[in-house]
């Protein structure tokens, strides 16, 4: 009441006290909304140009980021022991082979490695970058047994993303990755499972967006099994269109990010095995159906083909000209196989492991190169 009369006594107070009024929760709130846009715009091209950048015409990611059991595996396939010293000089003949960026826009690496160096001294992040390559970094903390749910996993990692992502920033990261795993089996999966892990998908990609890194949302359908395609059609749609409502709650940029999913391909001891034709055609039905078109591009993960296998079918799927998004790969396995094999743990093998990476990638450039010339021609 003592404002009101104060006000009708001072007319010319009451206008300025208005004005003043006004500006501050109209004016000031408009500047806010408009300077958030405004950044958030900055942010949006910046990471959209990053995720372009991953799947230019004929380039895709190399996955270096196995954790220290799955590199350890990997080491003692060749029987090479799995110390730092070891792992260290594996993925400096990966990084340093020459030419590796006319094939390679991207290599995602470990929390080991990101912090590692090439024999000579320089960082492995200024090696990448060399050579055109965009450094990217494994930020989950694995997949794990999911309580009360058998045979289920969930991945674990979100406590202190924040803070991680932060640092992997500063250390030179531009993009981030997180895999989900899901199992077909009996009665599995369940719907909890796949929910949960959509969840933290999107929790993760929001975070790695505020953080300025673009995420590869990685949700595994695992082909490990002797389901079918249809089934592993079924299940790939559930997980891909839980993943998408989660991303969208989550107020996830489509186009600052990039989708790293399984082909959809008949379960690996399923007796009727499907042809290269019709695994391109069921994982490009299924794709359509989910994935929005801001999405600017689909890396496949290899997840257990033979490196030839994963070749043929993405190569069968870019053939099918009929999609609006770059179709690329972000393979482990399938490129790492050859320079295995190759090296062999031997020193006096670098040149010949190096020589098998090139040829493995710059083959899979061919095939993505002439792909995009011939849909450039065909408008
Ligand atoms: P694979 O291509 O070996 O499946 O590895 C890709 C990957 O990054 C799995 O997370």
């Amino acid at each position: 009441m003592g404002t009101l009369c104060s006000s009708a006594e001072t007319p010319d107070a009451t206008a300025a006290d208005f004005r003043l009024l006004f500006y501050k929760v109209f004016a000031r709130k408009e500047a806010r909304i408009y300077f958030n846009e405004k950044t958030t715009n900055m942010k949006t091209e910046t990471l959209g140009t990053i995720a372009r950048k991953l799947v230019a015409p004929g380039k895709g990611i190399l996955a270096a980021d196995e954790s220290s059991g799955t590199i350890e595996k990997r080491l003692k396939s060749i029987n090479v022991p799995s110390n730092e010293e070891n792992r260290r000089m594996y993925r400096e003949i990966l990084f340093t082979t020459k030419g590796a960026g006319e094939f390679i826009s991207g290599v995602i690496l470990f929390d080991e490695t990101i912090r590692q160096k090439t024999r000579d001294g320089r960082s492995f992040v200024e090696v990448l970058e060399q050579q055109g390559i965009v450094p990217g970094i494994k930020v989950d903390k694995g997949a794990k047994a999911m309580a009360n749910f058998p045979g289920e996993k969930i991945t674990e990692g979100l406590d202190g993303l924040r803070e991680r992502l932060t640092e992997y920033r500063k250390l030179g990261a531009r993009f981030a990755k997180w895999r989900a795993v899901i199992t077909i089996g009996e009665g599995i999966p369940t719907r909890t499972c796949i929910d949960s892990n959509a969840e933290a998908l999107a929790r993760y990609a929001a975070l790695c967006q505020e953080a300025d890194l673009v995420p590869i949302v990685e949700p595994e359908v695992l082909m490990d099994g002797t389901h079918t395609i249809e089934r592993y059609f079924e299940v790939t749609q559930q997980t891909l269109e839980s993943v998408f409502h989660a991303l969208y709650e989550h107020r996830v940029v489509l186009e600052g990010m990039l989708l790293k999913p399984n082909m959809v391909l008949s379960g690996k001891d399923c007796p009727q095995q499907a042809s290269v034709e019709e695994v391109a055609e069921a994982t490009v039905r299924c794709l359509k159906r989910v994935v929005p078109a801001a999405v600017p591009g689909i890396v496949f993960l290899s997840g257990g083909q033979s490196d030839q296998q994963a070749t043929e079918h993405l190569n069968a799927m870019n053939r099918l000209n009929q999609v609006p998004w770059q179709l690329s790969f972000s393979f482990g396995r399938a490129l790492q196989a050859p320079v295995l094999k190759a090296w062999k743990g031997d020193p006096a093998r670098v040149a010949d492991a190096q020589q098998a990476f090139h040829h493995r990638g710059s083959g899979e450039h061919r095939l993505l190169a002439c792909r995009s010339r011939q849909l450039a021609e065909t408008g």
